[in-house]
C-alpha cells in the first residue's frame, strides 16, 4: 500500500444564470421590502434560472469552465461528484446526467447534505485521491433553488439563488492542498429545514400539492441560531485538525446564507473583515453551490486549504 499523498484543488469554474431578481422585484411579488431583506440578510439581488434550465445545465457549464482552467479534457477525469439538493429528478443522480454530457466514462454519484454538500464532496474526493484510488475528481456544487422555492412565502423566497461551482481535485505537492476538515450532522433538528413531501415519508398526492409541501420549508430563527454556532465551531475544528492557527488564515470563504452570520464569525475569529469573502449581496444563498459550513441535516462542514 503506497503512502497517503496530499490532495487539493487544481482548478475551478463557476456559472450563474444571467437573469437577476432584485429585492425591488420581490417587493412586487410578496409583502416584503428591500430594506427588510438588506438589513436582515445582506442580500440585494440573486440569479434565477430560466424555466427550462435544470441543475445539470448549470453543473455542466461550471464543469466545462473548471476543465478549461485545468487545461484538462473530460477523459482525464476518474470520477465525478455532484453536491445538490435540487437534482434534475429524484434519480438517476445529477452526476450521471453530467457524466453523459461531458462524455466522461467514469464513476459518478451525488452527495446530498444540504448546503454543506460541497464541503463533504471535497473531503471525500481528498480521501479518494490521497489513497491513490483516483487521480482527478470533478466536484460540482450546483443548485436551481428557484425550482423548490415557494414564491408565495416571504420568509424563504427572498433568500435563495441559483448557481454552480466546480473544482478539479487532484494530487498536489507536499504541504499543500486540503490540510484538514471538520464534518458533522445533527438529525435531531432535521425538521428545521426540509422539503416536507415527495419522499417515502409523505409521497406526492393532490393534498401535498394543495398544501404546498413540495417546497423548501425553513424555521429561519432556529437555523440562524444553529448556523452561527456551527460555523464557528466547525471552522475552529478544521483549523485545529489542519495544524494551523486561526490567525494564519488569509481568506475565509463562508456560506453566504446570511451576511449577519458571516459578521458573527468574523467577530469571533478576530480576523480583519477583508479576509472574509462576501458575495451574498449579489447571489443570495446558493446552498451546495457555495463553500459552506452549515445547512439541512442540520449539517456542518469546513475545510482548510493551502493554495
Ligand atoms: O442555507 C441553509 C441555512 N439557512 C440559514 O442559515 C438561514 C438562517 N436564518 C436566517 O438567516 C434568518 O432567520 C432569516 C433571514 C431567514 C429571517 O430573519 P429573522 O431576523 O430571523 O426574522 P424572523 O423570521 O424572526 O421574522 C421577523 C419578522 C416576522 O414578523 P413579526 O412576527 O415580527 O411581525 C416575520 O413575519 O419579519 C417578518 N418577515 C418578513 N418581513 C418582511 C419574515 N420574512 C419577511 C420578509 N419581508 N421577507
Amino acid at each position: 500500500m503506497p503512502d497517503l499523498r496530499p490532495a487539493g484543488i487544481l482548478a475551478t469554474g463557476s456559472y450563474t444564470p444571467t437573469r437577476v431578481l432584485t429585492n425591488f422585484d420581490l417587493e412586487k411579488m410578496v409583502d416584503t421590502s428591500d430594506e427588510w431583506i438588506r438589513t436582515r440578510t445582506g442580500i440585494v439581488e440573486r440569479r434565477i434560472a430560466d424555466e427550462e434550465t435544470v441543475t445539470s445545465d448549470l453543473a455542466f457549464l461550471a464543469a466545462e469552465a473548471a476543465l478549461a482552467d485545468a487545461g484538462m479534457a473530460a477523459s482525464d477525469l476518474d470520477a465525478i461528484m455532484v453536491a445538490t439538493v435540487t437534482p434534475d429528478m429524484f434519480f438517476p443522480c445529477t452526476a450521471s446526467l453530467l457524466q453523459h454530457r461531458l462524455g466522461a466514462s467514469v464513476a459518478a454519484f451525488d452527495i446530498l447534505v444540504g448546503c454543506t454538500g460541497f464541503v463533504y464532496a471535497l473531503a471525500v474526493a481528498r480521501e479518494m485521491i490521497s489513497s491513490h484510488a483516483y487521480n482527478h475528481i470533478l466536484v460540482v456544487g450546483a443548485e436551481t433553488l428557484s425550482k423548490i422555492t415557494d414564491w408565495e412565502d416571504r420568509s424563504t423566497c427572498v433568500l435563495f439563488g441559483d448557481a454552480a461551482g466546480a473544482a478539479i481535485v487532484g494530487p498536489v505537492p507536499e504541504g499543500r492542498g486540503i490540510l484538514g476538515y471538520s464534518l458533522g450532522n445533527d438529525g435531531s433538528n432535521a425538521d428545521a429545514l426540509k422539503i416536507p413531501a415527495g419522499g417515502s415519508g409523505l409521497p406526492a398526492s393532490h393534498e401535498t400539492v394543495d398544501q404546498r409541501l413540495h417546497y423548501l420549508a425553513m424555521n429561519g430563527p432556529e437555523v440562524f441560531k444553529f448556523a452561527v454556532r456551527a460555523m464557528i465551531d466547525s471552522s475552529e475544528e478544521a483549523v485545529r485538525k489542519a495544524g494551523v492557527q486561526m490567525t494564519d488564515i488569509s481568506l475565509v470563504i463562508p456560506h453566504q446564507a446570511n451576511l449577519r452570520i458571516v459578521d458573527a464569525a468574523a467577530k469571533r475569529f478576530h480576523l480583519p473583515s477583508d479576509r472574509f469573502v462576501r458575495n451574498g449581496d449579489r447571489y443570495g444563498n446558493t446552498s451546495a453551490a457555495t463553500i459552506s459550513s452549515f445547512g439541512a441535516g442540520l449539517s456542518w462542514g469546513s475545510l482548510v486549504l493551502r493554495w
